[in-house]
């Protein structure tokens, strides 16, 4: 994957859906280039989000790259429909479907990158047998379901475990990390190896956005 920065893909989750278009505008105006959307389904996780219909209006007034984080049961179901609405990048869980490999495929066969992520409680050792399978490991530093919880500092190390992964292997995946991430923790997290920083309430969760994103961006590339 191409790739030249790091980069702060900020989670809709936390945006005022009454001004999304206006809040997008300032994201992009800042230079923001990576969208992250959390697609929930009340039961793999327990809460519900937003789905295909919103992607696709959205897509409309930006050109971000949308970075569709599915927290769905049998993701493969979906994979289509996601690709349809725009996503640039799809994300699935290791923990909900029992045809990971085969839902991988499915999303590179559409052209996207594929992403694969692990809950706090899943250990780095599970994606392993994927090598090659994927396009990004995203690590959650909170249990998903929920914006605006607090950073779990084991998810570092695990970061760590990755890149070091990623260098025996040989293999070009990104390493992207999700929940809680601010000011507080990005320079450590960036420091183990993380490439793609989702970041909810400490972006759109702030009166100032412009200030917030340009901040973390300067953080996380040093
Ligand atoms: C949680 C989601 C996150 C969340 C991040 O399940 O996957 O992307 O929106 O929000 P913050 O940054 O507020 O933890
Ligand atoms: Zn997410």
């Amino acid at each position: 994957m191409e790739w030249t920065k790091k980069q702060i893909a900020p989670s809709l989750l936390a945006c005022d859906f009454g001004n999304v278009e206006k809040q997008l505008k300032i994201l992009e105006s800042a230079g923001c280039e990576y969208l992250h959307l959390d697609v929930m389904d009340g039961i793999f996780v327990p809460n519900i989000s937003f789905g295909q219909p919103l992607i696709k209006s959205i897509r409309k007034c930006t050109n971000m790259k949308f970075d569709t984080h599915l927290m769905i049961v049998d993701p493969i179901r979906y994979v289509d429909t996601f690709a349809d609405c725009g996503s640039d990048m799809i994300t699935i869980h290791i923990e909900s479907c029992h045809n990971v490999r085969e839902t991988l495929r499915a999303i590179r066969a559409r052209g996207l990158k594929a992403g694969l992520s692990i809950k706090p409680k899943t250990p780095v050792d599970a994606v392993k047998p994927f090598v090659g399978e994927f396009d990004l490991v995203l690590v959650m530093s909170v249990e998903p379901g929920f914006g605006g919880q607090s950073f779990m500092p084991d998810s570092i190390p695990k970061v760590r475990q990755l890149a070091e992964l990623r260098a025996w292997t040989q293999s070009e995946f990104l390493i992207s990390i999700d929940g809680g991430i601010g000011e507080k923790n990005i320079v450590d997290v960036s420091l183990a190896g993380a490439d793609l920083f989702v970041a909810g309430s400490s972006v759109l969760g702030k009166p100032d956005i412009a200030a917030a994103f340009t901040s973390l961006d300067g953080l996380a590339n040093g």
